[in-house]
Formats: C-alpha cells, structure tokens, sequence
C-alpha cells in the first residue's frame, strides 16, 4: 500500500513501519458466479493481508506515524483483527501495546496479541465498552489511543483500498461495492480514496460505485438509523466478530457516505452467515471471515429481491481470513 506514500500522512519513509500490507489480489468466484449467473463479480482479498485481515492497512499506517510523532505505547479497543494488527505494528516499531478486547472473542484473536508481547485486558462486554476502558487507560498512562476513527491515521491507511480498486479496474470502478461495516472506517476510507482521485483526476467523477454497508441481524446499528430507528436497542456479538460494534463512532460519515452514493444498508442472519461461509468454502476453497461470508450472503438476497442486477460489475471486499474464527464455525 506504500506505493501511494505520496497520499499518506507520513512524512520520512524511515518511520515506515510495514510487513508488506495492501496490493491484495482481486479475484473470480468462477463457480458461485456461474451457480447465481452472475456476469461480472468480483472480489478484493483483504485476508491475504498480514495479520489476515484489511486492518493491517489501517495500523501500518497508524503505528507509523505514532513513531513518527515519538509515541512509546499504543492502546486500542478491538474486536479482534485490529487488535492482533496493531500488537504485531507495536512489535516491528518497539512500543508497548495495550489491547482491550471482548471476553468471548475467539481464542486465535487473543493469543495472536499475546504472542507479539502485547498487554491483553479482556472485558465481558462488546467492543463499545472496550473502548471506554482503553480511553481510560490512555488518559492514565499517556498512551496513545488507537481507537476507531478517534484518530485520523487509520482511515488514511484503508483508503489505500479505494486506490488499488481504480488502479487494479484500470481507473474505473465497480458499479457497486458491498463493504462488512462495524465501526465504518473500510467504507468510509475507500470513499475518501474515490474524492480524493477525483480531484487528482485519474478517476472520472460521473459515476461513483453504489455502496452497500452489511451488518450482522443482531448487531445492526447503521441499519436501524439509516432507517431511521434510534439506536436503543440491546445488540449481541456476532460470529463476524468485527460486525458486533453497537456504537459506530464515525455514524455521521458512514450514513453520509450512503447517502452520496445511494446506497444503503443490508442485514444477514448468523445462521446465514455461516451458510456463506460454508458455502464459499466448498465452492472456491477458501475460508473466508465470517464478515466476507455475510457481504456474499447480502449480495444473493439482494439479487433475490432484484435490487442488485446479475449484469452489474459487483465487487465484494472481503476483509479477513477465517483461520483466526475457527471456534465460531459449526462442525
Ligand atoms: C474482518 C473484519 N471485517 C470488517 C470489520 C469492520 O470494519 P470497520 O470497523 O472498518 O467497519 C472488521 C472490524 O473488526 C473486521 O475485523
């Protein structure tokens, strides 16, 4: 992802700190398209990543300029995949790292961080109170706080997603993007990305992707205020664990970035869900985080209901490898 240093907020390469993340491939599902006649579907592999998952992005670009601004200790409230990022970031970078994660995140998930010499802080509550605690942390210790959007640096990381799509399309972009939405950095990230090329001129402003948002059934906070419903509800974890995020910091832009693309917002069930996963992993042999599963989940019912046409240029952002989610998966 480096090679858009220039778009970056990092000011000496020397600072870089990196294990080779971004320039994932875009894929065919040459077996699912033709079993749904599909024309033109496509999917950006974000699991190939390092650490296995799009948040690699995010917190090479972060813990790089941490270094750069001199910070010693990084805190951050995870679901898990950030978490286990920002560990091996801190690692690379020399600077202690406090990760504060849900209890009943998968093992994998916790270990990782252990593993890179990370403080781990298991919280029983989802990734709302997590956060709490690590700003407490933060404002106690004097770490620096990692956490979603309350620091501009990740999402300059995971625009870098938005670039690749229009080099890799040769400049041009999907007709519609579908993205797994918690905390809403990805989406937000890639549409900054589509702006900014446009001011640059490589990409032509008539037609932007429309852009699909996914959540889980029973953690679906930017569905219900899309939809105009308050945000009141109880949510519950999901088995696509960066999908359980009741309370989206950045819900201004990610409900602003639908609005500008007219997209909108598409819920799965967890029993589909895991059907997704299932099913892409006999199809196409890999196996795919649950969050990947739930976009291709929403694509079928959105085809079903005919507001996604089979013609169109689809692409799927999947953004995580299962591996790490082995414990969620029924077998
Ligand atoms: C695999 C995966 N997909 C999607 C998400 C949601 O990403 P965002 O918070 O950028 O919306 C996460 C967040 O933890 C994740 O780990």
């Amino acid at each position: 992802m480096w090679r858009y240093r220039e778009m970056l907020p990092l000011i000496h390469d020397e600072n870089r700190v990196s294990f080779g993340e971004g320039m994932t491939p875009i894929i065919s599902w040459s077996n699912l398209a033709s079993r749904y006649g599909l024309e033109n579907l496509m999917i950006k592999d974000e699991g190939i990543n390092p650490t296995g998952s799009f948040k690699a992005r995010g917190l090479s670009m972060a813990v790089s300029k941490a270094k750069e601004l001199g910070v010693k200790s990084c805190v951050i409230p995870t679901a898990g995949n950030a978490g286990g990022a920002m560990s091996a970031y801190c690692a690379q970078a020399a600077m202690k790292a406090t990760v504060v994660m849900p209890k009943n995140t998968p093992r994998m998930f916790k270990e990782e961080c252990e593993m890179y010499g990370a403080e781990l802080i298991l919280f029983d509550g989802l990734i709302d109170e997590c956060g709490h605690y690590a700003a407490e942390i933060a404002s106690k210790t004097g770490a620096f706080n990692m956490s979603t959007l309350k620091e501009p640096y990740r999402l300059e990381g995971k625009k870098t997603m938005g670039y690749e799509i229009a080099e890799q399309l040769n400049w041009t972009l999907p007709d519609v993007i579908f993205y797994p939405t918690g905390g809403g950095t990805g989406l937000i990230g890639i549409w900054k990305a589509f702006h900014e090329m446009i001011e640059l001129g490589w990409i032509a402003p008539e037609k932007l992707p429309i852009m699909i948002a996914v959540q889980s059934s029973i953690c679906a906070p930017v569905y219900d205020i899309f939809n105009g419903r308050d945000n009141v509800k109880k949510y519950s974890m999901s088995v696509a664990n960066g999908l359980s995020v009741p309370k989206a910091f950045g819900i201004d832009m990610i409900i602003n970035v639908l609005n500008e693309s007219k997209g909108s917002v598409a819920t799965v069930s967890e029993h589909n869900i895991l059907q997704g996963v299932a099913e892409i992993g006999a199809a196409e042999g890999m196996l795919i985080a649950p969050e990947g599963a739930a976009i291709w989940e929403a694509l079928k019912a959105m085809i079903k209901e005919g507001l996604v046409s089979r013609k169109e240029k689809i692409m799927l952002l999947n953004t995580g490898n299962g591996f790490k989610y082995m414990e969620n998966f029924p077998r």
